[in-house]
């Protein structure tokens, strides 16, 4: 990244202080760290390459040179955040729809938990870490990998899940920069309106496969099939059953795909 460009850009933010890495293990990694050495509110890590990119439970998020946006973004959650931590991934995806959707045009979705699709495709993960003293959460990582350009996609065979990047729904190439601050601002517009009734109308409207068959998949493999109705003020995804029942789940460790797949 051109480094006056980013130092200019994210002066146009509220970010505190930041890390830029041309290449590191994992930006998520850096801002654990740094939440313990004392990083205030709003810091960032960004890197223009990672080679030990994380997904949830550990998956490899591939992050070639140049070709994506990752970043960590450091949060001191307030008391009354604290008791909504699992609506910290979505508060994720509200703001990179939003900014997707008013920077370029596109028609994002939020796939429940954690991913950005754009026609049904991942173009974006989301992985939010807490770094605890005891049971108290000191801080929490909003980590985002975007796939910019068609460099960014992992080889076929590394997908769980059909992926895509920006440049494939484009005619224009993104500036990374440009996007990084768009979207640090709109984090910090969503974060004040975290589990708010809006912020409930907006991630039910953006929701990925509702009123569609998905399977949703445990550790085990155990699968339940259901149509998507929507997500409770828990963040749990709500389920209704072939019986006419409803289920919740939580985020945990599970997984959702549809039935199928476009
Ligand atoms: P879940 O539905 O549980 O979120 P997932 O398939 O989305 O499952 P994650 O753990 O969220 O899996 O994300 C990691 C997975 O994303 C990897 O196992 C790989 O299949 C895929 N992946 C890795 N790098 C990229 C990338 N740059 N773009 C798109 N997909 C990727
Ligand atoms: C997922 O789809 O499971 C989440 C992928 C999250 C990737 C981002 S890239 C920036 C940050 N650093 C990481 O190691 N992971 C997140």
């Amino acid at each position: 990244m051109e480094l006056t460009a980013l130092a200019t850009a994210l002066a146009s933010t509220t970010v505190k202080d930041y890390r830029y890495f041309p290449s590191i293990g994992s930006t998520n990694d850096e801002a654990l760290r740094w939440v313990d050495s004392g990083a205030p509110d709003f810091s960032l890590v960004v890197a223009d390459e990672q080679t030990a990119g994380r997904g949830r439970f550990d998956r490899r998020w591939v992050t070639n040179p140049g070709a994506a946006l990752a970043f960590s973004l450091i949060l001191h959650p307030a008391p009354s955040e604290l008791a909504s931590l699992a609506l910290f991934a979505p508060l994720c995806g509200l703001a990179l729809r939003e900014t997707l959707h008013r920077q370029y045009g596109l028609q994002p979705q939020i796939k429940w938990p954690n991913d950005v699709l754009l026609a049904g495709k991942k173009t974006a993960g989301i992985l939010v870490e807490a770094a605890w003293l005891g049971d108290k959460a000191t801080g929490i990582v909003l980590g985002i990998g975007i796939n910019i350009t068609r460099a960014a996609l992992p080889p076929p065979s590394a997908r769980l899940f059909p992926a895509t990047c920006l440049e494939e729904h484009l005619a224009a190439p993104v500036d990374r920069i440009t996007l990084l601050a768009h979207l640090l601002n709109r984090l910090a517009a969503w974060r004040s309106r975290l589990g708010t009734p809006r912020f409930f109308d907006e991630w039910q409207k953006h929701l990925a496969f509702k009123g569609q068959s998905v399977r949703i998949e445990d550790s085990q493999k155990t699968s339940i099939i259901g149509i998507v109705k929507g997500v409770n003020p828990r963040g749990d995804l709500v389920l209704t059953l072939a019986n006419g029942l409803e289920q919740d789940f939580a985020a945990g460790d599970v997984h959702l795909r549809p039935l199928d797949p476009q």
